[in-house]
Order: C-alpha cells, then sequence, then structure tokens
C-alpha cells in the first residue's frame, strides 16, 4: 500500500508542491481528513425557515440533505438509503413531511428514522437499526450552518475561532442582523483543484492583471483597494487562523457605499437611518465605509463581500463553485435588488470576474499537470505583521493568505 505523501516536506513556509494540486492520494487524504473529520460549511438557516425544509448538498463527496426537523431543529442526514443505498433525495430545496426512497420505496422521517418497509413480511430486521445516517455534529453560527461527520471534531466554536467576528461584520450589513441566501444559487465547474478557489479568491496580488480588463471599462470599488501603486494600498491580507483568511477591502474605501458601487450612501437613506437606529451612528457610518468582509471561512465558505460561494470538490482536477446574493434583512427591495444585479455581474455567467478567475485556475491547473514543481508563496514574508490573538497582517499584495490556508491544511494532514 501507498504510505502517505510527507506533507511537511511538500509544505515549506514559503512554498508548496505541485502535487499537492494532482495527486490522487492527496485528494483521498483531503476528503478524509479535511471533510469528513473537520467542520463543513452546508448552508444557512434562511434556506430552511421551516418544519420539514431541506436543501440537498455535499460534504465532499459525501451526498447529504440538510433540514429543518418538525421540532424546527436543525439536521444533517446522509442522502443515502440504508436499503441498497440508492440517492433518497434528488431535489435541491423543497418541503418535505417524510423521504420515500424511489427504489423500493421505503420512507424515513426528518429525523431519519426508517418507518415503512413495503411487502413487509420479507423483511425481518429491526427498523430502527435501519435509519438514514445522520451526522454528530450541526451547529450554526449567525445562521451559517456547519455540519461534521466526526463526532469528535470539537466544536463549532473553536473551529471559527477568530473568525467569528468577521462573520458578524457580514451579518451587520443588516440593520436588524440577519442576512437571507433566497435568490438561489448558481453553479460553475471549473477544471482546478478546489484549493486554488479559497487561495484565489483571498490573494489581492492578481487583480491588476487578471481582472485588467475590467479595471479598464469599469470603476468599482477595486480601484482603490487593489490597483493603486504599492506604497498607496492600503488594504491588507490577514490570516486569521485555522485556515480562515480575509483580503480586508475596508482601509482602503474613502466614501460610504462604495463597496455597492456607489459614491455615496443617499441613494438608500432608508438604509442609512436603520443601521443608524440600530448600530448607533458611529457605528452605522463605520459600516457604510467599510463594507463586508472578503473572506474564507476554512475549507469551503467564501464571504465574497454581498456574495456568499461555496466550494465542492469533484476529484483532484475538478471543482464547482456555488453562488448566491446575501441579501439583508431588515432592508428595502431597491437595496437587496442593486446586491443581486451586483453579484450577477460579478459572479453570473456573463459576470466580469468569475470568468477571469475560473480561466486562471484552469491555466494554473494544465501548468502543474505533471505534479512536478514549486509554487512560491513567499511574497511579503519580510513584511508581515504579528496581530493580537495570533494572527497575521500582510500587504494585499502579499501571500499571508496563503501562508495561512497552507499551515492550517499542513496541520490537519500531518495527522
Ligand atoms: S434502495 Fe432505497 S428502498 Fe431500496
Ligand atoms: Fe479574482
Amino acid at each position: 500500500m501507498d504510505s502517505s505523501p510527507d506533507y511537511s516536506r511538500l509544505i515549506q513556509s514559503d512554498s508548496v508542491h505541485a502535487s499537492l494540486y494532482t495527486s490522487q492520494a492527496v485528494y483521498r487524504e483531503e476528503l478524509e481528513k479535511i471533510f469528513y473529520r473537520g467542520w463543513v460549511y452546508v448552508g444557512h438557516e434562511s434556506e430552511i425557515p421551516h418544519p420539514g425544509d431541506f436543501v440537498r448538498r455535499n460534504i465532499g463527496e459525501e451526498p447529504v440533505i440538510l433540514l429543518r426537523d418538525r421540532k424546527g431543529e436543525l439536521r444533517v442526514l446522509k442522502n443515502r438509503c440504508s436499503h441498497r443505498a440508492n440517492l433518497i433525495c434528488s431535489d435541491g430545496k423543497g418541503n418535505a413531511k417524510n423521504f420515500m426512497c424511489p427504489y423500493h420505496g421505503w420512507v424515513f422521517s426528518l429525523d431519519g428514522q426508517l418507518l415503512d418497509v413495503p411487502y413487509p413480511q420479507g423483511f425481518s430486521r429491526d427498523k430502527s437499526e435501519s435509519g438514514l445516517v445522520a451526522l454528530p455534529l450541526v451547529d450554526s453560527y449567525q445562521g451559517f450552518v456547519f455540519a461534521s461527520f466526526n463526532a469528535g471534531a470539537g466544536t463549532l466554536d473553536a473551529h471559527l475561532g477568530n473568525a467569528k467576528q468577521v462573520i458578524d461584520r457580514a451579518v451587520a450589513m443588516s440593520p436588524v442582523g440577519r442576512i437571507k441566501l433566497t435568490a438561489g444559487w448558481v453553479k460553475h465547474k471549473f477544471y482546478a483543484n478546489w484549493k486554488m478557489l479559497p487561495e484565489n479568491d483571498t490573494d489581492g496580488y492578481h487583480v491588476n492583471f487578471v481582472h485588467a480588463s475590467f479595471a479598464k471599462v469599469l470603476r468599482s470599488h477595486y480601484d482603490d483597494a487593489a490597483l493603486q501603486a504599492e506604497e498607496d494600498l492600503e488594504s491588507e491580507t490577514i490570516d486569521w487562523g485555522n485556515g480562515h483568511t480575509e483580503l480586508n477591502l475596508g482601509p482602503s474605501y474613502k466614501n460610504e457605499m462604495v463597496w455597492l458601487g456607489y459614491t455615496d450612501a443617499s441613494r438608500f437613506p432608508g438604509y442609512v437611518a436603520a443601521l443608524e437606529q440600530a448600530y448607533g451612528h458611529g457605528r452605522a457610518h463605520e459600516t457604510l465605509r467599510a463594507g463586508p468582509p472578503h473572506t474564507v471561512i476554512f475549507p469551503n465558505l467564501f464571504i465574497a463581500e454581498m456574495n456568499i460561494v461555496m466550494f465542492e470538490p469533484r476529484g483532484p482536477n475538478e471543482c464547482v463553485q456555488w453562488h448566491t446574493p446575501m441579501l439583508l434583512e431588515g432592508v428595502s427591495d431597491d437595496l437587496n435588488e442593486r446586491i443581486l444585479r451586483q453579484c450577477e455581474a460579478a459572479l453570473g455567467p456573463a459576470g466580469f470576474l468569475l470568468a477571469d478567475d475560473g480561466t486562471i485556475s484552469e491555466r494554473q491547473q494544465i501548468a502543474l499537470k505533471s505534479g512536478n514543481a514549486w509554487l512560491d508563496i513567499s511574497r511579503g514574508e519580510q513584511r508581515e505583521k504579528e496581530g493580537p490573538g495570533d494572527i497575521r497582517v500582510g500587504h494585499v499584495t502579499d501571500e499571508t493568505t496563503n501562508r495561512g490556508f497552507w499551515k492550517h491544511y499542513r496541520r490537519l494532514l500531518s495527522r
């Protein structure tokens, strides 16, 4: 049998080996040690507000159903029949009283118990031992639901660590502190390793190159945040620990609501008033100026300013990215419509950013195909600063975020 790859050799503090993006053995270990042993993002409570509501998701390559049971509790069930392992649920979302397997009609309750076996005389087993597998850990933070197959994964609180304050900043964009993911999801397949998405999403160095055509034709908040001369850029890269990373663009913004494409907040007086009422004048206007976070929550959630993105691995050379706008509770339909339009323009099928980032990731996968190269992630090592609570802060063009991702990855894969 092949021995496990030597991660302490393949992941150095300033470089990583190409095989980490191409090897089937590495990929299998990632599924085991990251996606099946740790906490993984599965959905948002606003997607399943009522008892019986469910959405179909994947954790790693395992199909699961995230649902709200009759009592209103969140549950994640394996989407696999306990009879001969057919997919129980094929709808992307819906409301159900129970789930019936389409193959031989076994019926399961919302908490996974086997309720009925058609033609029962031939089935001599105890029904209570043939339920659907329920994931032992399901928890949510600010409505973001995470789950784990591993009862020993520790608490969600410990997994999120410093990143909780980043999630707090996202939901504080709403005057009632709640977001809703109700616009539906768009999925894109990339012929690239899944790790290229979190790595690229908090890489502030590529914006001037990969998105050059966008930057030429449109004025956007990235002009201030990522497109100035090196010494004029005030944005930051942050390694929050546990693989969570951020491009902190807020320090570059001079005016309120530039993050939504405006030069001031006068277009939305109701929103300004509601934020002031909820959080006080000072904090409300700081939120209006600094905007939402641009942050990756390890391993598969990207809070992409006013968008929510999920990553799904599909083998070493393929992944799927899901996205939806981060709509706000307690604001006008006009504002949510503007958020939806920005989401379409950035990440939609004809969006400005998605095709650029997808293409650059696929080019990288082609160039790495031999699995025999080293990637340099040393940029900014010499000027990175240590922040409170062990966080690392770098210049927006620095690879502080890549190093943060890989440091955590190495810890998990070396176990
Ligand atoms: S496989 Fe589900 S009832 Fe047979
Ligand atoms: Fe990009």
